[in-house]
């Protein structure tokens, strides 16, 4: 049985669907079952990966574990990592960055901080690993739905930094390969997982618009002013602020483009244009 932590979220619901498909067998954690939708082929699970108490019995009798550090925040994944070893657990699938680097400069930032100590609590615990280091999401560009909902012009900083923006489904279709492996083949793997093209945020914001066949635009605003507005408690001015330095660091760069959606699923990585046409309700 496999346990998908952040079952309800961006990753985790497509990951659910494609291990159901495949005929695993899915215990889907949220924190609310009601609320969740999940499919009823998996057995879903309310448990807070903040309570140490919840991990032991959202745990028990599992032989994998998809780990996303958004369920429950960085402090919880050493903690979840030793109560998967407890419990019996044989293999991780950590939901990580490409802001790791295996070097000292993965102190450095909030991101690679908080992913690089679950990735080493993961090493550590003796089971069998794969690391999805994923690049920018292709969903980040849902914090823009409202604005691009309300008027079309997007308040951003960063006009001009450059991700190639990965698909949560193409970074869920990695996932559940691994989570499946039967070969070996993906054990002690450090997956660098991205989109398949560059992609400004402005031109983001205009491929939108072209999805939706309305204009859409960026507006450069400060990063002080936008990240006070778009921060919340799970993403706090702070840790936005940090994101907007890494994000500036990209400018006029060429940013790192993987083939390895192809090569672990057999089937090319989507473009954010795609992303967009999957989510045009999100921005209609
Ligand atoms: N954004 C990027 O560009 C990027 C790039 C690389 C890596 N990452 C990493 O990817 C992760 C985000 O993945 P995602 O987009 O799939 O996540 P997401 O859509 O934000 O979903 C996270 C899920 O976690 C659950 N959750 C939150 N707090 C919880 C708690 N205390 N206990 C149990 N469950 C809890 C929520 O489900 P319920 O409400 O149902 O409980 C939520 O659906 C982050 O760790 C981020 O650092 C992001």
């Amino acid at each position: 049985m496999i346990v998908v932590t952040g079952a309800t979220g961006n990753i985790g619901r497509r990951l659910v669907g494609r291990l159901l498909a495949e005929g695993a067998s899915v215990r889907a954690l949220t924190r609310d079952p009601e609320r969740a939708g999940l499919p009823s082929g998996a057995e879903t699970v309310r448990a807070d990966l903040t309570d140490p108490a919840a991990l032991g019995p959202a745990l028990s009798g599992a032989d994998a574990l998809f780990l996303n550090l958004a369920a429950g925040g960085g402090d919880a994944g050493p903690a979840i990592v030793e109560a998967a070893v407890r419990a019996g657990v044989r293999r991780i699938v950590l939901n990580s960055s490409i802001a790791v680097t295996d070097g000292p400069e993965d102190d450095d930032n909030f991101v690679s901080r908080m992913h690089s100590v679950a990735e080493r609590a993961v090493r550590a615990s003796g089971l069998e690993w794969t690391f999805v280091r994923g690049g920018a999401y292709a969903a980040n560009a849902l914090l823009w739905a409202e604005e691009i909902r309300e008027s079309g012009v997007v308040r951003d900083p960063l006009p001009d930094a450059v991700t190639s923006p990965v698909h949560e489904d193409d970074l869920a279709a990695v996932a559940a390969v691994a989570l499946l492996d039967r070969t070996g083949a993906h054990n002690g793997q450090a997956y660098v997982v991205t989109g398949p093209e560059a992609r400004t945020r402005a031109e983001q914001v205009a491929d939108i618009g072209r999805v939706l066949g309305r204009p859409t635009r960026l507006e450069v605003a400060p990063a002080e002013q936008v990240a006070e507005e778009r921060a919340t408690p799970v993403l706090p001015k702070e840790a936005l602020l940090e994101l907007f330095s890494l994000f500036a660091t990209t400018v006029g760069t060429t940013p790192p483009i993987t083939d390895t959606v192809q090569r672990v699923t057999g089937r090319p990585a989507r473009t954010f244009a795609q992303w967009a046409q999957d989510h045009a309700a999100d921005f209609r």
